[in-house]
């Protein structure tokens, strides 16, 4: 049960799939189906395709069927990623033998991956466009409705999308997705992540604060700042003649963000170990609506391991940042992301995995087992050498332990009080709302008779948790 619970976090935080919603049918001529897999940039950038498209006279629908376009906003993360994908290519082959005239895009990370290979292994794309060249889909819509099938993926230094405005799709109307960065510089051995999305580059901090404004303006109480390693964002603006400006640290950004309103919260992810600043946990600490939530993902708890995947800290350097967390924020909630069975793992160096999970009691993980993905450096130089089934062990052993922590971690806010943003109704009953506390953890509560709406705070006290959720009552 406990791992059919923690699977379905996992899925679901994720983020398997989704469709958006449907826009008022007519006010555009033509239709697009969008589905996201992969991460929160991937869910993020499927946004600024919603706005290009829309440009473009292409209102988003739900229902694939009645679609001129369905694009696949693709992940290459892991083998089972890409292998889902594929599945879903096989399901569209259907609809578009009934009807030949819809175009089929994969967009994203698979897209960057395999370039032009996609249209040969998946004869039913007729586009395939990368991460950083969404805003030449008009043109290859237009070569494609012609008959020709297309191709972009070039990747940029400079492309952030700073000037394009999300169409939220899917959204709650609380809480928004704000892109800071793209890329990653960090070469981790493992990750297809530097070679799908190309260079570290950080956006033009003053557009980020006029985005997440105008959320707060259009009602939104939650922005989420995302990168593949938000604690190097760093923004020099143009030296302008007489006119000197800073350059933007992260934690300069947070307070920038912070100080829209104290009724927005501030969340961001996700934070790299060796990058995350005193001054960061400093700013955390010092804003209220800065969420007291770290994800931190650790990979390993075995500083050879470590330095096999390039992650660039040891163990004892990952300790202290949680000490020094703590230190900062004694109630800040604390998640993490470990991968089993990476080249030449020992049953010892596992076990310091787990020591380091009992050391640091994470509230929630990710947990994956390795899967070698083409190009990277652990695939060119490393063997894939530990089994199948012993990956497969070990990370049942790294669920089961986190499973235990969570429960216990949950539990131990049984009795106390939180503020919590109403998200919307509780998805087991329409008689309760369901938020999140700072903490970033679920909670669920009766309406009650109170006079509330989602986007109001209000603060719960706890009375029941599972290893996933918070149950409680209004105080
Ligand atoms: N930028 C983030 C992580 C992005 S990928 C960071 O550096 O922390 C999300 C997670 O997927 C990673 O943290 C890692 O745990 C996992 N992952 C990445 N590549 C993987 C691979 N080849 N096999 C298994 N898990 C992988
Ligand atoms: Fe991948 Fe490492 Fe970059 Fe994260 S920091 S995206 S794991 S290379
Ligand atoms: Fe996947 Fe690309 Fe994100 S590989 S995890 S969608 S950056």
């Amino acid at each position: 049960m406990a791992e059919v619970l923690q699977k379905e976090i996992n899925e679901a935080r994720q983020g398997e799939a989704f469709a958006p919603f449907a826009q008022d049918p007519n006010v555009y001529s033509k239709k697009f189906y969008i589905e996201s897999y992969g991460c929160q940039m991937n869910f993020s950038d499927s946004e600024i395709v919603a706005s290009i498209l829309q440009e473009e006279g292409f209102g988003a629908t739900r229902n694939f069927e009645e679609a001129s376009l369905v694009l696949l906003n693709t992940c290459s993360i892991r083998e089972k990623a890409e292998q889902t994908v594929r599945n879903r290519l096989q399901a569209f082959r259907k609809i578009k033998d009934k009807n030949p005239g819809m175009l089929i895009g994969v967009l994203g990370c698979m897209a960057e991956r395999l370039k032009a290979k996609f249209l040969e292994e998946e004869k039913l794309v007729d586009i395939v466009v990368g991460p950083d060249a969404y805003r030449s889909l008009p043109g290859l819509i237009s070569e494609a409705e012609g008959g020709q099938k297309t191709v972009n993926v070039l990747l940029s230094r400079e492309e952030t999308y700073a000037d394009i405005s999300p169409v939220r799709l899917d959204s709650n109307g609380v809480s928004a997705f704000v892109s800071i960065m793209r890329g990653c510089n960090n070469m981790c051995t493992f990750c297809v992540v530097p070679f799908t999305r190309g260079r570290e580059r950080s956006r033009d901090a003053a557009s980020i604060v006029r985005e997440c404004q105008d959320l707060f303006d259009r009602g939104y109480r939650e922005v989420t700042l995302l990168g593949q390693n938000v604690d190097s964002y760093y923004h020099a603006p143009a030296a302008e003649p007489g006119k000197e400006e800073a350059p933007v640290t992260f934690a300069k950004l947070l307070e920038l963000v912070a100080a829209i309103s104290p009724l927005l919260r501030v969340r961001f992810s996700t934070s790299h170990p060796k990058d995350i600043t005193d001054d960061v946990l400093e700013t955390m600490a010092h804003y209220e609506n800065i969420c007291k939530y770290i994800h931190l993902p650790v990979q390993s708890g075995n500083t050879r391991i470590l330095a096999l995947m390039n992650r660039t800290y040891t163990r004892e350097w990952y300790l202290n940042k949680v000490k020094r967390i703590r230190e900062y924020m004694p109630d800040c909630g604390l998640s993490t992301d470990v991968i089993s069975g990476f080249c030449s793992e020992t049953e010892e160096e596992h076990q310091d995995t787990l020591s380091l999970m009992e050391q640091c009691r994470f509230d929630m993980a990710y947990m994956f087992s390795y899967s070698e993905r083409p190009g990277t450096l652990a695939a060119r130089r490393y063997q894939d050498d530990v089994p199948e089934d012993v990956k497969k062990r070990r990370l049942e052993e790294i669920i089961a332990l986190q499973n235990s922590h969570s429960r216990e971690s949950y539990k131990n806010d049984i009795g106390k009080v939180f503020r919590v943003l109403i998200e919307g109704d509780s998805k087991r009953s329409a008689d309760h709302w369901s938020g999140r506390n700072s903490q970033n953890k679920v909670v669920v509560f009766p309406k009650e008779h109170y006079e509330l709406t989602k986007g109001d705070y209000v603060n719960v006290k706890i009375g029941e948790a599972t290893s996933a959720t918070l149950i409680g009552t209004i105080v």
